[in-house]
């Protein structure tokens, strides 16, 4: 489970283990060291190891996947769960902008998929949270909109590699969820969106970590290279 010391990912190791899956947390370091604090708060709830990796960096997410198959013995589930924000318009947009956001949301689940898929257990599980607005293209952030099309794409190329070995691929793409990513909009946009969502609602940790569930247990065997929008109506296909 990538970026699960806090917001969706902490949510969904969170379900994941109340439902007897054993996880490993994982967190990128910080200046402030905030992220291993959250982190080995996550897991202690839930008697999760850590380990640090910056999803970005091919060989650190090897020895990552390593780590957790010898600390666990096998891998089932990958959750890639890890991604940033650098919103702003494309007249402004700086190359580095672009390229930090492509490297850590698209490159991340690259080198994720890379390394797990030869570790995989046959039957096993790979979920990418791309998002509402790979499908939308909202104002300024053609660097996060361009790494979750992305996402989308190498997740029905996973879908049709990995099936030989019944690993299922999928993306979930949510609309708005409260967490410390969203935390930085404006109330008045906040408002405009909150308006357009049919269920009135913006949506939750659980609501991803549920659809995560979902995709992740025996009632999904048959569905792959599927994206499975959660965001309360606000895009309809
Ligand atoms: P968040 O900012 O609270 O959490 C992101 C997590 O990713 C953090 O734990 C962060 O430390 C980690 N991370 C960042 N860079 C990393 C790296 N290089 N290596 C490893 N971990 C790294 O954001 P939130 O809302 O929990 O987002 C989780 C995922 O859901 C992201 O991929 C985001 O793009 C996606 N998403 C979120 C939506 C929202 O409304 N909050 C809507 C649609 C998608």
């Amino acid at each position: 489970m990538t970026g699960s010391s806090r917001g969706i990912g902490a949510g969904i190791v969170r379900t994941l283990a109340s439902h007897g899956a054993r996880c490993v947390v994982n967190y990128v370091n910080d200046d402030a060291a905030r992220n291993l604090a959250d982190a080995k708060h996550v897991a202690a709830e839930i008697g999760a190891p850590v380990v640090e990796c910056d999803v970005s960096d091919f060989d650190a997410v090897g020895r990552m996947i390593g780590t957790v198959v010898s600390q666990l013995g096998r891998l089932d589930i990958l959750v890639n769960n890890a991604g940033i924000l650098r919103d702003r318009s494309l007249r402004k947009m700086t190359p580095h902008e672009w390229d930090s956001v492509l490297r850590v949301n698209l490159t991340g689940a690259f080198n994720c998929i890379k390394h797990a898929a030869e570790r995989l257990s046959d039957g096993g599980r790979i979920v990418s949270i791309s998002s509402v607005n790979a499908l939308m293209g909202f104002y300024g952030t053609a660097n996060y909109a361009a790494s979750k099309a992305g996402v989308i794409a190498l997740t029905k190329t996973a879908a049709r590699e990995l099936a030989k070995r019944r690993i299922t691929a999928n993306a979930i793409a949510p609309g708005f969820i409260d967490t410390d990513m969203t935390s930085t909009l404006a109330a008045d946009v906040k408002q405009s969106f909150l308006q357009q969502i049919p269920l009135g609602r913006w949506g939750t940790v659980d609501d991803i970590a549920n659809a995560v569930l979902f995709l992740c247990s025996s009632a999904a065997d048959y569905i792959t290279g599927h994206v499975l929008h959660v965001n309360g109506g606000f895009l309809m296909e």
